[in-house]
This record gives C-alpha cells, structure tokens and sequence, in this order.
C-alpha cells in the first residue's frame, strides 16, 4: 500500500535540477477498464489552477471509462480538490468529507478521494489519516497524472492510499482534458511560484517555478483555435515570470503573448501577474494586438511600505503607483483589478488607512479583498498575528464599501457606451436574460436568444450596478 507523505519543508527547497516535460499515457488495458459503467463526480474549490486541474482529471477519469454525473449519489468516484490558501477554505472540505462518508453507506464501494493543495501539508494528511479514514486516495497537485494507478491500487488496498509529493516533477504534456466550457478555455502556461511571499502557501504546494515549453503552449491555442473557442486565458500563479527557467529558449511572457496573439483567437487574456516582473513591453503588445483585451489583474496586496517589506512583496507604494500609471498613459481604457489583505500581522489602523488611500488613488475596477489567514509553515505565521478578528472584519468591510463606491462609479462611465460581450450564461430562473462578459471582464445582463450563448457579441449599457451592467442588444 503506497504512503508518501508530504513535506513542506521539503518542499519550500529550490534547486537547480533539470525539469524534464514527458507525455502521459498511454493507459494499459486494464486501466482502460476500470471505469466501465462507473460515474465520477468531481467538487472543485480554490483558483482558476484548480478549475483546469479538475478538467485535466474529469479528463483522465473518461479515458479511464469513467461517465459524469451531476447526481452525487450515483457516483462510484468522488474527487475533491481543494485549496490551502486560507483557512476557511480548508475547514469547508473538512465538513463536505463527513457528509460524504455518509454515501460509503448507499455505495459501499465508492472511492473518495482528496487532491490539490490541501493535500501538499503535512497536517491535513495527518488529520486526515487520523480523523477521517474512509478517504480511500489523497494525492496532490504534482501527480495528478497518477490518477489511474492509485484508482487502481484503492480498488484493491483497505486503507488509505497516500502519494504525496513533495518535491515538483516532471511537467507532463498531453494531459486529457474535458473542458467545462466550449468557447471559453484554460491554458496553463507555468506552474509554481518561486515570490515566496511571507504570507503565501503556494510556493510549498505547487512547488517551482516551471514554465511550458511555448510552442507546447502554442499549439494547444491553436487546437482550441480550430474546435471553436473565442477566449483563452493563460495561467499561471505568476505569468508575468514565465520562461524564466527556460534557459535555452530566450522567451519571456512578452514573446509568448506577442506570439499567441498570432492566433487567430477573438480573445486573449493572463492571470496572474506580479508587479515585480510586470514587463512594460507588454503594453505595446496590448496597443498593438485586438485580441489581447484590456484587463490587467495586478496584486497589491497592501499600500502601506511596512507591511508590503514584511510581506516580501519586492515593490514598494510609489514603484506599484509608477506602474499604474504607465499602464494608463499607455491603455486608458484598461481595467484594473487587484488582490488585498486586510490584517496582516503588526498591520496599524495607519497602515490600513494607507492601503484605503491607494484603493482611491488607483481607482480598482474590482478588488478580490481577504482577511489574513495564518498558513502553517509561511514565515509570516511566525510573526505575531496580533490583530482582533472583529478589527480585521472592520477593516475588510471598510475597504469593500469603498471599493464598492468605486466599482459603481467606474461602471456609470460604460453607460450608453457599445460594448463587446462574450455571452456566458443563460440565466436559469429568467428566461431570456443572458449574461456575458465585456473584454474588460465585467458582466453583463441582457434580454437575447439562447442561441447567443457561446457566441459574440455587442450591446449597449443601459445601468450600471457595482458589481455587474444592465445592457441591451444591439446586433444579432
Ligand atoms: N491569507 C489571506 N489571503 C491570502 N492570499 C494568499 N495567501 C493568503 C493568506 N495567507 C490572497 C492574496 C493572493 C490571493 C490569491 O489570495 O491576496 O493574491
Ligand atoms: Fe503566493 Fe506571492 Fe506567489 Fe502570488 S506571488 S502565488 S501571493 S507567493
């Protein structure tokens, strides 16, 4: 019965070893068989990463046979792939696992598995293997390739099976996909993060910076080309440091961008960039190239000095400001949208007031905005988090009403204004309400035909709200 369990502090080394980019498959017969007839259901929480991660496994899981179902209790297999990033996140999967012991009792021989960044900590495998035993799988988010093997050694092991690794390996090419949308795609250019941020949990759970190799990358866009999609976003915990352990290959996020906007694809976008390595070129690219759209997500994180030293963030409050504005002398008409934390440890009411100043000064077009939460194993869990909970949730909502303010103001610019939407939704309890998304990434809602769904198109905003467009249809 494999049992390799993780290890953060082996996974916080770095070192200079040779990333090999291998192909997966082909599955043996066997392998191939092990889904027939069986229904897999998968529970998705945390980032874009893990959005893809999970179609990578619905993927696998297919060629294994395996069918999906949205019905929970039909399923021979459930996989939850979860998030480290804050606490709460965590706690919610250790809630959702008790509730799912209780369908062990309907299908004895379902299979329950954990994956993504949870799984990377030590203490939530120990946890695990302690307080909830009738997981059969946890994997993490370097061997998800492996699926099939640990399926196949679950079916017939009594107890858990662990492979954890710590370490990153290969990058593996080819992956099977089952994509959630059909015109709008995921394309992971970079995995890891090698920023370190005093705060941040991912550097251990995905482990090195590890770029694809561009043309790898540049092909999956032109397939997702030819099957019809009209919007790719290229991912990565930090795009903008990409290529930058590709020796060989003198290719930075600049060239790959300026290469994939070759393709003949409506939209282009990125997350997530560091202002560290934010490359002004990239803004000719923008001016130069319709389908890269403008929206740039750009973490602040703080705008007080002292907290951004402590959270190692490489950039001070004017060089983040400076940036801004170079990024608006060149793209007037970008969104802006960014991360922040709220209460990080020895953060002062001045400290805070700072981080309010630049929200006003830069003017987001949306802020995701987060109360700080202790990761086991970050140096900035060591640090006093000397902050009441009721303080930190004061300031959050502080800076989510004027962000709000903010928002609304931003979106009152866009009224009567033609837009161009990508339409993503039907809207299931309004029949004939669409919603679709500008090339700025705000949504919209619009009276149109179903047909539309998947399909571009232009409409003129008719109100704006905070957080979402009112717009009618100007062309079909
Ligand atoms: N506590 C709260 N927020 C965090 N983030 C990352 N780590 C933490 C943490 N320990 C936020 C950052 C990051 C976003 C994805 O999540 O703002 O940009
Ligand atoms: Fe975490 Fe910082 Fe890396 Fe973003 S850049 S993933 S916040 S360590």
């Amino acid at each position: 019965m494999t049992r390799l369990l993780p290890n953060l502090l082996k996974a916080k080394k770095r070192g200079g070893q040779e990333i090999k980019h291998t192909k997966f498959g082909p599955l043996n017969d066997e392998l191939l068989k092990i889904g027939k007839g069986k229904k897999y259901f998968i529970r998705t929480y945390g980032c874009q990463m893990n959005v893809h991660d999970s179609e990578h496994m619905a993927g696998i899981l297919e060629q294994m046979n395996y069918t999906q179902t949205e019905n929970i209790a039909l399923a021979d297999i459930i996989l939850v792939n979860t998030c480290a990033i804050r606490n709460c996140a965590e706690e919610k999967v250790y809630g959702l696992l008790g509730k799912y012991k209780a369908l062990k009792k309907i299908n004895p021989g379902l299979i329950l598995g954990l994956c993504g960044c949870m799984s990377q900590e030590e203490i939530v495998v120990e946890r695990i293997l302690k307080r909830h035993p009738y997981v059969d799988i946890v994997f993490g988010t370097h061997n998800l390739h492996r699926l099939p093997q640990l399926i196949q050694e679950a079916l017939f092991s009594k107890e858990a099976v662990v492979e954890v690794w710590s370490k990153e390996g290969d990058i593996v090419e080819a992956l099977p996909t089952v994509r959630h949308e059909h015109f709008r795609a995921w394309i992971n250019v970079a995995y890891g993060c090698d920023k370190f941020c005093t705060y941040c949990i991912v550097p251990y759970t995905r482990g090195k910076e590890r770029s694809r190799q561009p043309n790898d990358i540049l092909q999956e866009i032109r397939d997702l080309t030819d099957q019809g999609y009209q919007e790719i976003t290229l991912l990565g915990q930090n795009v903008t440091a990409y290529g930058k352990d590709l020796i060989d290959q003198k290719v930075n996020f600049t060239k790959l961008i300026s290469e994939a906007c070759l393709v003949n694809i409506p939209r282009i976008r990125f997350t997530t960039s560091h202002p560290y390595d934010f490359d002004e070129q990239l803004l000719d690219v923008f001016k130069n190239r319709s389908n890269l759209v403008e929206h740039i997500h750009l973490p602040v994180q703080s705008g007080s000095d002292l907290i951004l030293k402590k959270m190692a963030r490489k950039y001070s409050r004017s060089r983040y400001l400076k940036l801004v504005e170079k990024i608006r002398t060149v793209l007037p008409d970008v969104a802006l949208t960014t991360d922040i934390i709220v209460g990080f440890p020895g953060e002062t009411n001045d400290d805070f007031l700072q981080t309010m100043s630049l929200m006003s000064e830069v003017e987001f077009d949306s802020a995701f905005t987060f109360i700080y939460s202790a990761r086991p194993g970050t140096p900035a869990a060591k640090m006093n988090d000397d902050i009441e909970l009721t303080e930190k949730e004061y300031r959050l909502q502080n800076l989510n009403n004027l962000q709000e303010k903010i928002s609304l103001n931003k979106n009152k610019q866009l009224v009567n204004r033609k837009v161009e939407l990508l339409v993503e939704q039907l809207n299931a309890k309004k029949p004939g309400l669409l919603s679709g998304r500008t090339r700025s990434n705000k949504i919209v809602n619009f009276q149109g035909p179903p047909t539309l769904l998947g399909k571009l198109t232009y409409a003129r905003i008719t109100k704006a709200k905070p957080w979402s467009l009112d717009g009618e249809l100007l062309e079909i």
